[in-house]
Protein backbone atom coordinates (compact mmCIF):
# COMPACT_ATOMS: atom_id res chain seq x y z
CA UNK A 1 0.00 0.00 0.00
CA UNK A 2 1.23 3.20 -0.84
CA UNK A 3 0.73 6.91 0.36
CA UNK A 4 -0.16 9.74 -2.36
CA UNK A 5 1.03 12.89 -1.10
CA UNK A 6 1.24 16.06 -3.07
CA UNK A 7 3.76 19.06 -1.58
CA UNK A 8 3.42 22.44 -1.82
CA UNK A 9 5.92 24.38 -0.12
CA UNK A 10 4.61 27.91 -1.38
CA UNK A 11 6.06 31.41 -0.28
CA UNK A 12 8.68 32.47 2.08
CA UNK A 13 10.03 29.69 5.17
CA UNK A 14 7.70 27.73 3.86
CA UNK A 15 10.16 25.88 1.06
CA UNK A 16 12.24 25.64 4.05
CA UNK A 17 10.29 24.27 6.59
CA UNK A 18 9.02 21.55 4.08
CA UNK A 19 12.55 20.28 3.05
CA UNK A 20 12.58 19.72 6.72
CA UNK A 21 9.87 17.20 6.09
CA UNK A 22 11.17 15.89 3.09
CA UNK A 23 13.69 14.34 4.88
CA UNK A 24 11.68 12.64 7.83
CA UNK A 25 9.33 11.12 4.81
CA UNK A 26 12.45 9.63 3.49
CA UNK A 27 13.29 8.57 6.64
CA UNK A 28 10.20 6.32 6.82
CA UNK A 29 10.75 5.03 3.70
CA UNK A 30 14.00 4.19 4.32
CA UNK A 31 13.45 2.57 8.05
CA UNK A 32 9.78 1.93 8.30
CA UNK A 33 9.06 0.37 4.56
CA UNK A 34 6.44 3.05 4.57
CA UNK A 35 6.07 4.14 0.90
CA UNK A 36 4.90 7.22 -0.14
CA UNK A 37 4.27 8.50 -4.18
CA UNK A 38 5.33 12.46 -3.44
CA UNK A 39 5.08 14.48 -6.14
CA UNK A 40 5.21 18.59 -5.85
CA UNK A 41 3.52 21.34 -7.46
CA UNK A 42 3.53 25.27 -6.78
CA UNK A 43 0.67 27.28 -4.86
CA UNK A 44 0.64 31.09 -3.89
CA UNK A 45 3.03 33.57 -4.95
CA UNK A 46 5.41 31.14 -6.34
CA UNK A 47 2.77 29.39 -8.19
CA UNK A 48 1.56 33.14 -9.73
CA UNK A 49 5.24 34.18 -10.60
CA UNK A 50 5.24 30.94 -12.76
CA UNK A 51 2.17 30.96 -14.92
CA UNK A 52 0.04 33.89 -13.49
CA UNK A 53 -2.50 32.13 -10.97
CA UNK A 54 -2.10 31.49 -7.73
CA UNK A 55 -2.94 27.53 -8.02
CA UNK A 56 -3.35 26.40 -11.50
CA UNK A 57 -5.44 24.30 -12.86
CA UNK A 58 -3.36 21.29 -13.14
CA UNK A 59 -2.51 21.35 -9.52
CA UNK A 60 -5.69 21.76 -8.49
CA UNK A 61 -6.82 18.36 -10.50
CA UNK A 62 -3.83 16.43 -8.58
CA UNK A 63 -4.29 17.84 -5.05
CA UNK A 64 -7.81 16.61 -5.73
CA UNK A 65 -6.29 13.16 -6.60
CA UNK A 66 -4.00 12.28 -3.98
CA UNK A 67 -4.53 11.02 -0.29
CA UNK A 68 -3.59 13.96 1.33
CA UNK A 69 -1.71 17.77 0.42
CA UNK A 70 1.04 18.89 2.91
CA UNK A 71 1.19 22.85 2.33
CA UNK A 72 3.90 25.02 3.64
CA UNK A 73 2.53 28.97 3.73
CA UNK A 74 1.73 31.33 1.55
CA UNK A 75 2.07 35.38 0.48
CA UNK A 76 4.85 37.83 0.95
CA UNK A 77 5.42 41.50 0.64
CA UNK A 78 6.05 41.01 -3.42
CA UNK A 79 2.74 40.06 -4.00
CA UNK A 80 0.86 42.25 -1.14
CA UNK A 81 -0.34 44.99 -4.24
CA UNK A 82 -1.59 42.32 -6.58
CA UNK A 83 -5.20 42.05 -7.67
CA UNK A 84 -7.61 40.19 -5.12
CA UNK A 85 -8.25 37.68 -7.71
CA UNK A 86 -5.00 36.56 -8.29
CA UNK A 87 -3.47 36.64 -4.12
CA UNK A 88 -1.42 34.13 -2.95
CA UNK A 89 -3.85 33.43 -0.32
CA UNK A 90 -6.54 32.78 -3.46
CA UNK A 91 -5.06 29.57 -3.92
CA UNK A 92 -5.10 28.78 -0.12
CA UNK A 93 -8.78 29.45 -0.21
CA UNK A 94 -9.29 27.40 -4.17
CA UNK A 95 -8.10 24.63 -2.23
CA UNK A 96 -10.22 24.67 0.52
CA UNK A 97 -13.71 25.48 -1.26
CA UNK A 98 -13.15 22.99 -3.88
CA UNK A 99 -11.96 20.20 -2.23
CA UNK A 100 -15.03 20.97 0.37
CA UNK A 101 -12.84 21.20 3.38
CA UNK A 102 -15.42 20.98 5.98
CA UNK A 103 -13.85 20.04 9.14
CA UNK A 104 -10.59 22.53 10.44
CA UNK A 105 -8.71 20.65 12.87
CA UNK A 106 -6.35 22.60 15.32
CA UNK A 107 -4.55 20.52 17.97
CA UNK A 108 -3.05 22.39 21.24
CA UNK A 109 -0.56 19.96 22.37
CA UNK A 110 1.89 21.07 25.03
CA UNK A 111 5.19 19.78 24.97
CA UNK A 112 6.80 19.90 28.37
CA UNK A 113 10.07 21.18 27.70
CA UNK A 114 7.79 24.20 26.05
CA UNK A 115 5.16 24.62 28.92
CA UNK A 116 6.47 27.90 30.25
CA UNK A 117 5.93 29.29 27.12
CA UNK A 118 1.93 28.91 27.81
CA UNK A 119 -0.15 32.01 28.33
CA UNK A 120 -0.89 29.93 31.36
CA UNK A 121 0.65 28.56 34.42
CA UNK A 122 2.86 24.93 34.09
CA UNK A 123 0.53 22.45 36.29
CA UNK A 124 -2.19 23.43 34.25
CA UNK A 125 -0.75 22.59 31.14
CA UNK A 126 1.72 20.10 31.61
CA UNK A 127 0.70 16.93 28.94
CA UNK A 128 -2.08 19.00 27.44
CA UNK A 129 -3.15 17.16 24.09
CA UNK A 130 -6.64 18.40 22.34
CA UNK A 131 -8.26 18.82 19.22
CA UNK A 132 -10.41 21.72 18.39
CA UNK A 133 -12.29 20.39 15.28
CA UNK A 134 -14.46 23.52 13.92
CA UNK A 135 -16.58 23.93 10.93
CA UNK A 136 -15.53 25.10 7.96
CA UNK A 137 -17.70 25.95 5.27
CA UNK A 138 -20.99 26.95 6.57
CA UNK A 139 -21.99 28.93 9.60
CA UNK A 140 -22.48 32.65 9.94
CA UNK A 141 -19.52 33.24 8.05
CA UNK A 142 -21.76 32.59 5.12
CA UNK A 143 -25.61 32.24 5.69
CA UNK A 144 -27.85 34.50 3.68
CA UNK A 145 -29.19 37.29 3.93
CA UNK A 146 -25.76 38.96 4.99
CA UNK A 147 -25.17 42.50 4.02
CA UNK A 148 -25.68 46.07 5.33
CA UNK A 149 -28.64 47.72 4.90
CA UNK A 150 -30.92 50.57 5.57
CA UNK A 151 -33.79 49.86 7.80
CA UNK A 152 -35.83 52.88 9.62
CA UNK A 153 -33.72 55.50 8.44
CA UNK A 154 -30.63 54.02 9.69
CA UNK A 155 -28.00 51.30 8.68
CA UNK A 156 -27.58 47.88 9.72
CA UNK A 157 -25.45 44.87 9.53
CA UNK A 158 -26.48 41.71 8.89
CA UNK A 159 -25.14 38.40 9.17
CA UNK A 160 -27.06 34.98 9.36
CA UNK A 161 -26.17 31.79 11.50
CA UNK A 162 -27.43 28.93 9.42
CA UNK A 163 -26.48 25.16 9.65
CA UNK A 164 -28.45 22.31 7.82
CA UNK A 165 -28.70 19.41 9.49
CA UNK A 166 -26.44 17.49 6.92
CA UNK A 167 -23.72 20.06 7.64
CA UNK A 168 -23.80 18.91 11.43
CA UNK A 169 -24.14 15.44 11.06
CA UNK A 170 -20.78 15.37 9.14
CA UNK A 171 -18.70 17.87 11.09
CA UNK A 172 -20.03 15.74 13.67
CA UNK A 173 -18.92 12.00 12.31
CA UNK A 174 -15.25 13.76 11.66
CA UNK A 175 -15.12 14.57 15.27
CA UNK A 176 -16.22 10.83 16.63
CA UNK A 177 -13.87 9.37 13.49
CA UNK A 178 -10.89 11.25 15.18
CA UNK A 179 -11.99 10.78 18.59
CA UNK A 180 -11.41 6.76 18.01
CA UNK A 181 -7.92 7.00 16.96
CA UNK A 182 -7.78 9.15 20.37
CA UNK A 183 -8.82 9.03 24.31
CA UNK A 184 -12.34 8.95 22.73
CA UNK A 185 -14.54 11.51 24.29
CA UNK A 186 -15.92 14.18 22.41
CA UNK A 187 -17.44 17.85 23.74
CA UNK A 188 -19.84 19.79 21.77
CA UNK A 189 -20.28 23.80 22.25
CA UNK A 190 -22.86 25.75 20.75
CA UNK A 191 -25.13 28.43 23.02
CA UNK A 192 -28.67 26.21 22.46
CA UNK A 193 -29.78 28.33 26.04
CA UNK A 194 -30.03 31.33 22.82
CA UNK A 195 -29.91 30.04 19.36
CA UNK A 196 -31.70 28.22 17.50
CA UNK A 197 -29.01 26.99 15.21
CA UNK A 198 -27.58 25.69 18.86
CA UNK A 199 -30.61 23.77 19.82
CA UNK A 200 -30.28 21.78 15.79
CA UNK A 201 -26.41 21.61 16.56
CA UNK A 202 -27.03 19.71 20.01
CA UNK A 203 -29.90 17.39 18.58
CA UNK A 204 -28.20 16.12 15.76
CA UNK A 205 -24.70 15.80 17.20
CA UNK A 206 -26.36 13.87 20.10
CA UNK A 207 -28.35 11.57 17.61
CA UNK A 208 -25.03 11.27 15.26
CA UNK A 209 -23.76 9.09 18.47
CA UNK A 210 -26.41 7.68 19.91
CA UNK A 211 -26.75 6.02 16.52
CA UNK A 212 -23.20 5.57 15.25
CA UNK A 213 -20.61 6.56 17.47
CA UNK A 214 -22.29 5.10 21.12
CA UNK A 215 -19.15 3.75 22.22
CA UNK A 216 -17.65 7.53 21.92
CA UNK A 217 -18.32 9.56 25.17
CA UNK A 218 -20.41 12.41 24.29
CA UNK A 219 -20.68 15.62 26.25
CA UNK A 220 -22.53 19.29 25.44
CA UNK A 221 -21.22 22.57 26.68
CA UNK A 222 -21.98 26.11 26.01
CA UNK A 223 -19.75 27.66 23.95
CA UNK A 224 -18.88 31.16 26.65
CA UNK A 225 -18.48 28.38 29.67
CA UNK A 226 -15.81 25.86 27.01
CA UNK A 227 -14.02 29.28 26.69
CA UNK A 228 -13.44 29.77 30.50
CA UNK A 229 -13.32 25.52 31.02
CA UNK A 230 -10.23 26.14 28.21
CA UNK A 231 -7.99 28.58 30.20
CA UNK A 232 -9.45 27.19 33.95
CA UNK A 233 -8.49 23.70 33.07
CA UNK A 234 -7.89 22.66 29.34
CA UNK A 235 -7.27 18.91 30.23
CA UNK A 236 -10.46 17.97 30.72
CA UNK A 237 -11.10 17.78 26.90
CA UNK A 238 -10.12 15.50 23.91
CA UNK A 239 -11.81 16.62 21.22
CA UNK A 240 -14.14 19.64 21.10
CA UNK A 241 -16.12 20.25 18.18
CA UNK A 242 -17.84 23.48 17.39
CA UNK A 243 -19.06 25.53 14.47
CA UNK A 244 -16.75 27.95 12.58
CA UNK A 245 -17.57 31.07 14.66
CA UNK A 246 -16.84 29.75 18.01
CA UNK A 247 -14.18 27.64 16.50
CA UNK A 248 -12.42 30.51 15.03
CA UNK A 249 -12.30 32.30 18.71
CA UNK A 250 -11.75 28.82 20.84
CA UNK A 251 -9.31 27.57 18.43
CA UNK A 252 -7.23 30.86 18.70
CA UNK A 253 -7.39 30.99 22.73
CA UNK A 254 -6.31 27.40 22.43
CA UNK A 255 -3.22 28.03 20.34
CA UNK A 256 -1.71 30.22 23.25
CA UNK A 257 -2.04 27.64 25.99
CA UNK A 258 1.30 26.00 23.72
CA UNK A 259 3.09 28.51 22.84
CA UNK A 260 5.23 29.63 20.07
CA UNK A 261 3.63 30.35 16.59
CA UNK A 262 6.46 27.91 14.83
CA UNK A 263 4.98 24.94 16.81
CA UNK A 264 1.06 24.64 15.60
CA UNK A 265 -0.12 21.97 13.06
CA UNK A 266 -3.42 21.90 11.66
CA UNK A 267 -5.73 19.90 9.11
CA UNK A 268 -8.51 20.55 7.07
CA UNK A 269 -11.03 17.22 5.99
CA UNK A 270 -13.20 16.55 3.58
CA UNK A 271 -15.45 14.09 2.81
CA UNK A 272 -13.79 9.95 2.61
CA UNK A 273 -13.20 9.00 -0.90
CA UNK A 274 -13.36 5.35 -2.37
CA UNK A 275 -10.65 4.33 -0.50
CA UNK A 276 -11.94 5.43 2.67
CA UNK A 277 -9.22 8.31 3.37
CA UNK A 278 -10.73 11.92 3.46
CA UNK A 279 -9.64 14.64 1.45
CA UNK A 280 -6.93 16.23 3.22
CA UNK A 281 -5.28 19.46 3.37
CA UNK A 282 -2.34 19.90 6.20
CA UNK A 283 -0.49 22.84 7.00
CA UNK A 284 1.20 25.11 9.61
CA UNK A 285 -0.75 27.60 11.53
CA UNK A 286 1.81 30.00 10.59
CA UNK A 287 2.38 31.72 7.75
CA UNK A 288 5.10 33.14 5.18
CA UNK A 289 7.40 35.02 7.69
CA UNK A 290 8.70 37.16 5.51
CA UNK A 291 10.64 38.73 8.26
CA UNK A 292 13.08 35.68 9.04
CA UNK A 293 12.52 33.72 5.74
CA UNK A 294 15.71 32.74 3.66
CA UNK A 295 17.55 32.55 6.49
CA UNK A 296 17.68 29.32 7.84
CA UNK A 297 16.19 30.67 11.09
CA UNK A 298 12.34 29.14 10.54
CA UNK A 299 11.17 26.70 13.31
CA UNK A 300 10.43 23.17 11.30
CA UNK A 301 8.66 21.70 13.96
CA UNK A 302 4.92 23.17 12.82
CA UNK A 303 5.15 21.88 9.80
CA UNK A 304 6.65 18.37 10.95
CA UNK A 305 3.45 17.97 13.23
CA UNK A 306 1.08 19.12 10.54
CA UNK A 307 2.65 15.83 8.34
CA UNK A 308 2.69 13.68 11.68
CA UNK A 309 -1.36 14.46 11.48
CA UNK A 310 -1.32 13.10 8.05
CA UNK A 311 -0.15 9.90 9.09
CA UNK A 312 -2.40 9.64 11.80
CA UNK A 313 -5.07 10.78 10.27
CA UNK A 314 -5.26 10.07 6.34
CA UNK A 315 -2.84 7.02 6.23
CA UNK A 316 -4.08 5.36 9.72
CA UNK A 317 -0.17 5.07 10.96
CA UNK A 318 -0.46 5.81 15.04
CA UNK A 319 2.70 3.97 15.50
CA UNK A 320 4.90 6.56 13.25
CA UNK A 321 2.70 9.68 14.11
CA UNK A 322 3.43 8.56 17.63
CA UNK A 323 6.77 8.05 16.85
CA UNK A 324 7.38 11.33 15.14
CA UNK A 325 5.88 13.43 17.95
CA UNK A 326 7.78 11.43 20.44
CA UNK A 327 10.70 12.60 18.77
CA UNK A 328 10.00 16.16 18.54
CA UNK A 329 9.55 15.76 22.47
CA UNK A 330 12.97 14.39 22.70
CA UNK A 331 14.58 17.17 20.93
CA UNK A 332 12.53 19.66 23.01
CA UNK A 333 13.43 18.13 26.58
CA UNK A 334 17.37 17.97 25.53
CA UNK A 335 16.84 21.93 25.08
CA UNK A 336 17.22 21.97 21.33
CA UNK A 337 16.01 25.42 20.09
CA UNK A 338 15.38 27.61 16.79
CA UNK A 339 15.66 31.41 17.63
CA UNK A 340 11.89 31.29 18.24
CA UNK A 341 11.99 29.23 21.37
CA UNK A 342 14.33 31.00 22.79
CA UNK A 343 13.45 32.09 26.42
CA UNK A 344 14.62 35.54 27.94
CA UNK A 345 17.48 33.35 29.46
CA UNK A 346 19.08 33.03 26.10
CA UNK A 347 20.75 30.81 24.35
CA UNK A 348 22.54 29.76 21.07
CA UNK A 349 19.42 28.96 18.76
CA UNK A 350 19.78 26.17 15.61
CA UNK A 351 18.85 26.55 12.57
CA UNK A 352 16.34 24.88 10.44
CA UNK A 353 17.84 21.88 8.76
CA UNK A 354 19.59 21.35 12.68
CA UNK A 355 16.30 21.12 14.00
CA UNK A 356 15.21 18.69 11.12
CA UNK A 357 18.69 16.76 11.54
CA UNK A 358 17.93 16.22 15.53
CA UNK A 359 15.04 15.35 15.06
CA UNK A 360 15.89 12.62 11.78
CA UNK A 361 18.70 11.47 15.05
CA UNK A 362 15.87 10.83 17.77
CA UNK A 363 13.70 8.97 15.49
CA UNK A 364 16.26 6.88 14.70
CA UNK A 365 16.90 6.25 18.50
P1 LIG B 1 3.50 34.84 10.06
O1 LIG B 1 2.89 33.66 10.71
O2 LIG B 1 4.12 34.60 8.74
O3 LIG B 1 4.59 35.48 11.04
C1 LIG B 1 4.28 36.05 12.31
C2 LIG B 1 5.56 36.09 13.19
O4 LIG B 1 5.86 34.76 13.64
C3 LIG B 1 6.77 36.56 12.43
O5 LIG B 1 7.58 37.32 13.28
C4 LIG B 1 7.49 35.30 12.04
O6 LIG B 1 8.87 35.44 11.88
C5 LIG B 1 7.13 34.37 13.17
N1 LIG B 1 7.04 32.97 12.70
C6 LIG B 1 6.02 32.43 11.97
N2 LIG B 1 6.29 31.16 11.70
C7 LIG B 1 7.47 30.87 12.23
C8 LIG B 1 8.29 29.69 12.26
N3 LIG B 1 7.91 28.55 11.67
N4 LIG B 1 9.48 29.75 12.91
C9 LIG B 1 9.86 30.88 13.51
N5 LIG B 1 9.15 32.02 13.53
C10 LIG B 1 7.96 32.02 12.89
O7 LIG B 1 2.34 35.93 9.95
P2 LIG B 1 2.38 37.41 9.27
O8 LIG B 1 3.71 38.02 9.51
O9 LIG B 1 1.17 38.07 9.73
O10 LIG B 1 2.20 37.16 7.72
C11 LIG B 1 3.28 37.05 6.81
C12 LIG B 1 2.75 36.57 5.45
O11 LIG B 1 2.20 35.27 5.58
C13 LIG B 1 1.62 37.45 4.89
O12 LIG B 1 1.79 37.54 3.51
C14 LIG B 1 0.38 36.67 5.24
O13 LIG B 1 -0.67 36.94 4.34
C15 LIG B 1 0.85 35.25 5.09
N6 LIG B 1 0.10 34.26 5.89
C16 LIG B 1 -0.12 33.06 5.29
C17 LIG B 1 -0.77 32.04 5.97
C18 LIG B 1 -0.89 30.74 5.30
O14 LIG B 1 -0.21 30.44 4.34
N7 LIG B 1 -1.75 29.85 5.78
C19 LIG B 1 -1.27 32.24 7.34
C20 LIG B 1 -0.94 33.53 7.91
C21 LIG B 1 -0.29 34.50 7.18
MG1 LIG C 1 -8.90 33.14 13.60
Amino acid sequence: DSYSLLILPGDGIGPEVMAEVRKVIDWFQANRGMRFDVSEGLVGGAAYDAHGAPLSDETMAQAQAVDAVLLGAVGGPKYDNLDFSVKPERGLLRLRKEMDLFANLRPAQCFDALADFSSLKRDVVAGLDILIVRELTSGVYFGEPRGIFTENGERVGINTQRYTESEIARVARAAFDLARKRAGRVCSMEKANVMESGILWREVVQKIHDEEYADVELSHMYADNGAMQLVRNPRQFDVIVTDNLFGDILSDAAAMLTGSLGMLPSASLGAPAANGRPKALYEPVHGSAPDIAGQGKANPIACILSFAMALRYSFAEAQAADDLEAAVEKVLAEGARTADLMGPEGGTPISTSAMGDRIIAALAG
